[in-house]
């Protein structure tokens, strides 16, 4: 990590390309008008307060490269307890989730546009109860495995954030990178894999909808693994 014009760049950059086609009218709309209201503080302004952002709210998860926004929405629907808070720096993946959000009333969904490393870095300890890294760029050369989302400094900023017995989930389909996750987590002491018997990761919890990328990966033949852990 680096410090250029005051702003903290994050070296190396996670993830390639913030747009591929031009936003859907609607979507470029709602860019305007409505990510403002969800948008959360820019994290280079110092701590970000979850309980400010989310003031009814019992309990606060964060989903980390949320895609297409379809899994954060289906859990905010679903558990309008909870405040969701994602993070994604693909604008045409923001521009999704906010129709989503549009769509369904949603009052519980706040955006971090960008990089989630900042962010997570300025959420206080013990201030979530689940963090969801569904299906991250498996960046598969050797030499771009220090791109990987999941890494040491992944397990100790997990650790910092999630209270005790909170959940971190991580879905892979690609069997190194399954392979590194549970390497990483096996070296990180404050986390337990919950999985006792192959069923556990094999297949996908009810309460964990299919993302638009997992539909994807079962399409071309690769199963994922549903790799929960929780904080001890
Ligand atoms: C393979 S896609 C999976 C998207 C979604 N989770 C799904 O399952 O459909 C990986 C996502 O992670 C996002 N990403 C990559 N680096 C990131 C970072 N540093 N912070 C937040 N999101 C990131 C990418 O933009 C991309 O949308």
């Amino acid at each position: 990590m680096d410090e250029t014009a005051g702003r903290r760049a994050y070296i190396p950059r996670l993830y390639g390309r913030r747009q591929d086609k031009p936003l859907k009218p609607r979507q470029a709309r709602l860019m305007q008008s409505l990510l403002p209201r969800l948008a959360v503080p820019d994290p280079s302004g110092g701590p970000i307060d979850p309980r400010a952002l989310f003031p009814q709210a019992e309990d606060v998860w964060l989903e980390v490269g949320f895609g297409g926004g379809e899994h954060l929405a289906w859990q905010a629907a679903r558990n309008p307890s909870v405040g969701l808070i994602g993070a994604e720096p693909f604008v045409n993946g923001v521009g999704k989730l906010l129709a989503l959000v549009d769509d369904d009333g949603l009052d519980n969904v706040r955006i971090h546009f960008g990089d989630a490393r900042p962010l997570i870095e300025a959420l206080p300890a013990a201030s979530l109860g689940r963090i969801f890294v569904l299906h991250p760029d498996p960046w598969p050369k050797k030499r771009h495995h220090k791109r990987r989302m999941i890494s040491p400094w992944f397990f100790a900023a997990a650790a910092r954030l999630l209270r005790s017995g909170g959940e971190l989930r991580v879905a892979s389909d690609i069997r190194d990178y399954v392979r590194w996750t549970l390497m990483h987590a096996a070296n990180a002491p404050a986390f337990e894999w919950t999985a006792r018997r192959a069923a556990d990761w094999r297949e996908r919890p009810p309460d964990w909808p299919r993302t638009r990328y997992e539909a994807k990966a079962l399409k071309e033949g690769r199963d994922p693994a549903y790799l929960v852990f929780r904080r001890r």
